[in-house]
């Protein structure tokens, strides 16, 4: 007759050898179902026509818009600030509405027509907001700047259009260029070197001479 001892080794033999019996299928599954560590990332063609000019690519299908524009089109205006869409360092204008080009795939403006910094004005024929800037001193670093110029230049547009903001009192009516919506508008574009008046300034230059 066996002893206790033996009872319990023999009971933990049988424990042990089901779980392994039961997890080597297990193992060998997952090991089948996971992509070779030598895989090739997906990529696709994607064309848009970047600050006027027809640009073709063939882009692993993670890239963003961002990465596109300053490590593929070797537009480097366009700045990386935080990656995580909260600085607005980034900014460029898809089809007349600004966006956080960080945030956005390329593959998905296929089709898409995009503005960024260099496509606003040369040094010899500034865009009227990039020429209010200078006259303002609307910046210090100048690293956020190519993200506010190209939002500030959408934030008129916006107005103009009659798209309210969070802070419209009329959201029907004629929307007004004032201090208040220009400076909710650019909220989402951080300047760390605080130039925020100055900006401002210089928006409400250019407003003023659109309206
Ligand atoms: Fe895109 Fe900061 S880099 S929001
Ligand atoms: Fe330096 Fe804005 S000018 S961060």
């Amino acid at each position: 007759m066996r002893d206790a001892g033996e009872l319990e080794i023999s009971r933990r033999g049988i424990i042990v050898g089901g779980a392994a019996t039961v997890a080597l299928p297990a193992v060998a599954a997952t090991r089948t179902t996971s992509p070779p560590a030598t895989a090739e990332p997906s990529r696709a063609p994607v064309s848009m026509t970047v600050n006027g000019q027809h640009r073709s690519l063939e882009l692993d299908t993670r890239t963003t818009l961002l990465d596109a524009l300053r490590e593929h089109l070797h537009l480097a205006g366009t700045k990386k600030g935080c990656d995580h869409g909260q600085c607005g360092a980034c900014t460029v204008i898809v089809e007349g509405r600004r966006i956080n080009s960080c945030l956005t795939l390329a593959l998905m403006h296929d089709g898409d027509r995009i503005t960024t910094i260099e496509g606003l004005g040369t040094p010899d024929k500034l865009h009227p907001m990039q020429a209010a800037f200078v006259k303002h001193d609307g910046y210090q670093c100048g690293y956020c700047t190519p993200g506010q110029i190209c939002s500030a230049v959408a934030v008129l547009d916006e107005i103009k259009a009659g798209i309210p903001s969070h802070v419209s009192e009329d959201l029907t009516g004629a929307m007004r260029p004032t201090n208040m919506e220009m400076r909710e508008r650019m909220s989402g574009n951080i300047c760390r070197c605080g130039a925020y008046s100055n900006i401002a300034e210089a928006m409400a230059d250019v407003a003023g001479e659109q309206a």
